[in-house]
């Protein structure tokens, strides 16, 4: 079986490359990781990727369109097949987002469109919402924009603060950036205007209740 090539590029710590490096590891896994790029050459995911025999690269131009224009060409000597930002943190040239148009994923860690940005997190907490969650898209020009490919939720808890509840969505992110690459590997998304169609997916059959209503005893 030929295995779809994934580019991942990265700006800091890595843990979704991790995800992604783990899932890949096992055979039956659609896709490999056959490059990493990086715009920051203290980035500890090009560790992760090193420790995995990854072809890994650090891109340090700070022009957009010329990081860009050097970042197509590695991705293209790559025979990179679908590319994957994995916590990359700098805004992209509009013409490498077109090139890249509908072979191009984002991982955000909230429900879109719902606080795109930095600190999306933190933003939900001050907007007091009883859950957030993570979001991959597809990526188009505006940032944190583009058909959603899936989500996950995550309850906001009653004291969490932006540590905790980050913490709680990133292992949510750790399950939901396999799940969407894998789907893409295997052919099965298909984008209709800003829709996302998954042929053979389950909706999951639950509706959740945040508080439960089944609540603790205000004693505890
Ligand atoms: C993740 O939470 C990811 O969703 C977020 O940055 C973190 C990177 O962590 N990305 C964005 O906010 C993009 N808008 P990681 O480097 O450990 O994967």
């Amino acid at each position: 079986m030929a295995r779809l090539k994934i580019g991942v590029l990265i700006s800091g710590r890595g843990s979704n490359l991790q995800a992604l490096i783990d899932a890949a590891a096992d055979p039956g896994y659609p896709a490999e990781i056959v490059i990493v790029i990086s715009n920051r050459a203290d980035a500890p995911g090009l560790g992760r990727a090193a420790a995995a025999g990854i072809r890994h690269i650090t891109i340090p131009e700070p022009g957009r369109a010329a990081f860009a224009r050097a970042a197509n060409r590695a991705l293209c000597e790559a025979r990179v097949e679908l590319v994957a930002l994995a916590g990359f943190m700098r805004i992209l040239d509009t013409v490498f987002v077109e090139q890249w148009t509908d072979r191009m994923v984002n991982i955000h860690p909230s429900l879109l469109p719902a606080f795109p940005g930095l600190h999306p997190q933190r933003q939900a907490l001050a907007a007091g919402v009883k859950f957030s969650g993570c979001t991959v898209h597809f990526v188009r020009a505006a940032v944190d924009t583009g058909p959603i490919i899936s989500q996950a939720i995550v309850p906001v808890e009653a004291g969490d603060d932006e540590d905790g509840l980050s913490a709680r969505i990133l292992a949510a992110e750790h399950r939901l950036y396999p799940l969407a690459v894998r789907l893409y590997a295997e052919g099965r998304l298909h984008i209709e205007g800003n829709r996302v169609r998954v042929t053979g997916a389950t909706m999951p059959d639950i509706v959740v209740l945040n508080p439960a209503e089944r609540l603790a005893s205000p004693s505890g």
